[in-house]
């Protein structure tokens, strides 16, 4: 691939005096340097489409997780899918393909790693939970370097690591993006096949939701299905103690005051709507897209994308790890619905 990051040809030249039999000079039919390279090309991106086709043969289920703009969590909801998937048994890949801000593998402890090649094919890092890793960021000299790739130099990143990658038999391959409608999302819609669908990553405010509407009609054009919108930052909720049966006022993010009883024991809780609430939900049903659930805001979550270790490593019973499960629960069963409605010919089959 000309200019790839990755792996570079070093065309043969045609041996200089080649004759045949006849003893006669092949000017003709000796291929210039410039043709082999394209013969070459054109094999390796034959032989790339085939590996492609085979990988969509042994990778079950493959999520493309998007998000209208930027900051709204889509990384952490697309390392958090991975996990709960491979805590349920599965094995999962996850192909981190944002070059402006590759975060993945910080997220599963995996900061530093280089990107492994053996014999022309990639191999992923293996981060926790068994979730095998593939991320932009192993290509680049050191965590902090910000990356400037040309257009073509990027998509050819891109169809390398679709078609280079060692994945092996996967369950699921989730797959995290830049925000908004760049060219990656087009580029591996056109390139790998039988995509799932498309998970869309909202905060509760106007303007996210405003982007999530527009990540709907990029799905739409791309031809790949909407498995739903999951609402990030959804509400945080704080504990303490009291009396029992006593009530206490809790300040509001809006200066409400809100009013609570504390049970026998004396615990209280209250789950404060920062930004708002329900939006994803409204978004999802004015779009007609499933809903696929709320994850709480959680100051844990910031603290192990920092420190390596996701929130639902750290505290696998805590409440994120059970958003986070019921959201992998409400995916699973729209892909499920999305194929049932395809088979019997609901949808344009992609
Ligand atoms: N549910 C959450 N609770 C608290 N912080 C979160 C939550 N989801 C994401 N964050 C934090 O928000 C920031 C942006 O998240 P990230 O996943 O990188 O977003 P994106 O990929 O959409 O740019 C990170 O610091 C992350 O830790
Ligand atoms: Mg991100």
């Amino acid at each position: 691939m000309t200019g790839s990051p990755i792996t570079q040809h070093t065309p043969k030249s045609p041996k200089e005096g080649d004759e045949n039999p006849s003893g006669e000079k092949e000017e003709d039919a000796t291929p210039t340097a410039d043709q082999q390279r394209q013969m070459e090309q054109a094999f390796s991106q034959m032989k790339r489409k085939m590996t492609i086709q085979e990988m969509g043969d042994k990778i079950k289920h493959k999520i493309m997780v998007l998000s209208g703009k930027g900051g709204v969590g889509k990384s952490t909801v697309a390392t958090g899918l991975a996990l709960s998937l491979a805590n349920q048994g599965n094995t999962v890949g996850l192909l981190d393909i944002d070059i402006t801000g590759p975060n993945v593998p910080k997220m599963l402890g995996l900061g530093g790693h280089r990107l492994n090649v053996e014999g022309g094919r990639i191999f992923p890092a293996v981060g926790q939970r068994g979730v095998k890793v593939i991320s932009m960021a192993f290509l680049l000299e050191s965590d902090d370097t910000p990356v400037v790739w040309r257009g073509p130099i990027k998509l050819g990143a891109i169809q390398q690591f679709i078609g280079d990658v060692e994945w092996g038999e996967l369950d699921y391959l989730v797959i995290d993006f830049p925000p908004g409608s760049s060219d990656e999302p087009l580029t591996v819609a056109q390139s790998l096949p039988n995509i799932d669908g498309m998970v869309i990553v909202t905060t509760p405010q106007e303007v996210a939701l405003l982007d999530s509407r527009k990540s709907v009609g990029f799905a739409n054009s791309l031809k790949v299905p909407v498995i739903g919108i999951v609402e990030n930052m959804s509400g945080y909720t704080i504990h303490g103690t009291a009396q029992a049966n006593q009530t206490i006022s809790v300040t509001g993010p809006t200066n409400e005051i809100i009013e609570i009883t504390a049970n026998e024991a004396g615990d209280w809780s209250v789950t404060l709507d920062i930004f708002k609430q329900g939006g994803g939900q409204t978004t999802a049903e004015e779009m007609d897209v499933p809903f696929l659930g709320r994850l709480p805001f959680d100051p844990g979550v910031i603290r192990g994308g920092d420190d390596g270790v996701h929130r639902i490593v750290a505290q696998p019973e805590g409440e994120s790890a059970i958003a986070f499960a019921s959201i992998v629960e409400a995916i699973k069963k729209q892909i499920k619905d999305n194929k049932d409605s395809q088979s019997s010919g609901g949808l344009e089959i992609i």
